[in-house]
């Protein structure tokens, strides 16, 4: 999996451990073919960043993971544990093992950010005022937002508002992470600071973790793996040095002109802490 190597062909053996597995998933609306066969494993606590173009299909890629689509062919997987059938219902069970930091923070406008953070425990589980009240505090302190409970999200900026978006995902302390264009809209500072978030998630709650991003300084600082989707399929998949390194004309397209100075120094180097 480590080597730099051109996907798609033959569908792969499944391992057993892979936290999240697609395997050979196909999706069209309409006559649009998004998905062509797509083959891809997360390993428990790896992160993994898909890269494309707007419109290849990553999202949809995302919401396949998590049930929100169904694939036309294919199958889909959580922790060895065939969910493609699964109802409705049965989703809700294996939802609750994930978060999912949507593309755009989709907040609900009309609550609290107390309220909205809240919002997946209340439909989950049965705690008591004071243990969500806690809970919430905690998620806040996670994403470095301290004290904003009463705010409303109209109040807050656009980074915060994002940094919201990952404390009610991570409310329920997931297993498996989804993270849709995290840093989009935001300055540098603060698409820096989700990327430290992402990687001190995983460490705090040993999350598995796919991130759909264009900010390359991101993807270089956080992923253990990348994939890249073009045409409805993923044509490379390798770490951040196989990719930064790689001639492959799809790879360069997309990173290309970038120097390896100025796409960050691994996960390893910036492992840490949440700043503010
Ligand atoms: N529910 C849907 N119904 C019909 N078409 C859809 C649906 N969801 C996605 N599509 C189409 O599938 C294609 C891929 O969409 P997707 O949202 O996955 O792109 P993306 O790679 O996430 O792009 P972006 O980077 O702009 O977010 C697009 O052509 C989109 O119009
Ligand atoms: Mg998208």
């Amino acid at each position: 999996m480590s080597q730099l190597s051109e996907a798609g062909g033959a569908a792969r053996d499944l391992a057993p451990e892979a936290a999240l597995a697609l395997s050979g998933v196909w999706k069209s609306f309409g006559g649009l073919e998004v998905l062509r066969g797509i083959d891809l494993q997360v390993a428990p606590g790896e992160i993994v960043t898909i890269l494309g173009g707007s419109g290849s299909g990553k999202s949809v890629t995302l919401k396949h993971m998590i049930g929100l689509l169904r694939p036309d062919r294919g199958r889909v997987f959580v922790d060895g544990e065939d969910v493609t059938l699964y109802s409705e219902r049965a989703w809700v069970e294996v939802r609750r093992r994930f978060g999912y930091v949507f593309q755009g923070a989709a907040l609900f406008d009309s609550l609290s950010v107390a309220e909205n953070i809240a919002f997946p425990l209340r439909e989950h589980l049965k705690w008591s005022e004071r243990e969500v009240r806690e809970r919430v505090r905690e998620c806040l302190a996670a994403v470095a937002l301290p004290g904003i409970e009463q705010k409303m999200p109209a109040e807050l900026s656009g980074g915060m508002r994002k940094r919201v978006g990952v404390a009610r995902a991570i409310a329920l302390e997931p297993s498996v992470i989804l993270y849709d264009e995290p840093t989009t809209g935001l300055d540098p500072a603060n698409a820096r600071r989700i990327g430290q978030l992402i990687l001190a998630l995983r460490k705090r709650l040993r999350a598995t973790s796919v991130v759909v991003t264009h900010d390359l300084e991101v993807c270089f600082s956080v992923s253990d793996r990348i994939v890249l989707l073009k045409d409805g399929q993923l044509v490379v998949e390798g770490t951040p040095e196989e990719i930064r390194a790689s001639s492959h004309p799809d790879v360069r397209e997309f990173v290309g002109g970038l120097e390896p100075s100025e796409v960050g120094d691994g996960p390893s180097s910036s492992e840490g802490e949440i700043g503010q």
